[in-house]
């Protein structure tokens, strides 16, 4: 199966999700559910930011996939009351494309960068000076005709995201003075987020239900949303359910083989071959990988995140081991000499 056609997948989906995330999206921090301490410091930034009348401290966002990144940048934008350009690491080739961008930037506007982790090195040098004192310096020009021009800008928050902290250059992640860890989501707040699209989609939904879709969406709201769209539809179709209750939630997923932590059918072999090929681990990730018929870098950034966040896997120097917790999840025995 190909990454993005997975149900429980972090990424977004082709074709129409995107429209239909806009729709759900918060606007403001009061609407925004959950990553309370970050709220919490950001309702201050962004006060004190307003009161002395300058642009808010450029921000990085890090975390897993799917938590509300773009969102919350969107949100801040409107707290703030400016204006909001996103683009992405990819996106951005070459600095001219940077350049295009901070022009149009007005004073106190927020550039946002999503995966800025793939930032091009010469493009990402050059945020450098344009985050630290607002200005560029670029070379015009070719040949014998070419010199350099200062190029000042308007005083501007960036905002960047990325999935992988680890892969930022230190003095990049150095100019930024807000730096905000989004976690994965509790139950709690993901059941409200499933009530709040419910309301939105106007579909009737038992808390029963909300709960039960939070507990296996994998702390991700946009897997929460997409197991709501799909169960609905299942609802809709049933002649003996007006409402998403708990039934049709349990019933639906169960077609749809997402288990009760959320867990896919590939979640789950991957335990499995570790378990009945390899004695519970340790093993390569390459070889785990092989041995489900994925690529490395998909199990290492989609499924072993969620796994290892569960406690169902972890990592040792010498590869990955099914925990104890994992074998009882899968309703297998522990084997004697890897207890303790
Ligand atoms: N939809 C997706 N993420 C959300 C969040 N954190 N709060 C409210 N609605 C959301």
């Amino acid at each position: 199966m190909a990454d993005d056609d997975r149900l429980v997948s972090p990424e977004p989906e082709d074709g129409n999700e995107d429209s239909i995330e806009k729709s759900l999206r918060p606007q403001t921090l009061a609407q925004y559910i959950g990553q309370e301490p970050i709220k919490h410091e950001l309702r201050v930034y962004i006060q004190a930011a307003k009161q002395r009348e300058e642009s808010l401290d450029h921000v990085l966002l890090y975390g897993p996939p799917g938590l509300g990144k773009t969102t919350l940048a969107m949100v801040i934008a409107n707290e703030m009351g400016v204006h909001i350009r996103t683009t992405s690491g990819p996106a951005i080739e070459k600095p001219g494309d940077l350049v295009a961008l901070l022009n149009e930037l007005q004073p106190g506007d927020i550039l946002f960068i999503d995966e800025i982790h793939r930032l091009p090195k010469i493009v990402e040098e050059m945020l450098y000076s344009a985050m630290e004192d607002f200005y560029i310096d670029i070379v015009v020009g070719q040949g014998p005709t070419a010199h350099p021009v200062h190029f000042p800008l308007p005083p501007f928050t960036l905002i960047g995201a990325t999935t992988r902290a680890g892969l930022l250059s230190s003095p990049l992640r150095d100019r930024f003075g807000i730096v905000e860890h989004m976690a994965y989501y509790q139950t709690n707040d993901l059941q409200e987020i499933v009530l709040r699209s419910a309301d939105i989609f106007d579909t009737t939904i038992a808390t029963e239900g909300a709960h039960e879709i939070a507990l296996r969406s994998r702390g991700t709201p946009r897997i929460a949303n997409r197991l709501l769209k799909r169960i609905r539809d299942f609802a809709e179709v049933s002649p003996d359910h007006s409402m998403i209750d708990v039934e049709i939630v349990n019933h639906a997923l169960s077609l749809l083989r997402v288990d009760s932590a959320g867990l896919d059918s590939t979640d789950i072999k991957l335990l499995e071959t570790m378990i009945d090929y390899y004695d519970g681990g340790p093993v390569g990730l390459n070889t785990l990988a092989a041995n489900v018929g994925e690529e490395t870098e998909t199990v290492a950034a989609m499924y072993e995140p969620y796994l290892l966040q569960r406690g169902y896997l972890k990592r040792t120097a010498r590869g990955r081991v099914v925990t104890a917790a994992g074998y009882k999840h899968l309703g297998r025995t522990l084997p004697e000499d890897n207890r303790g």
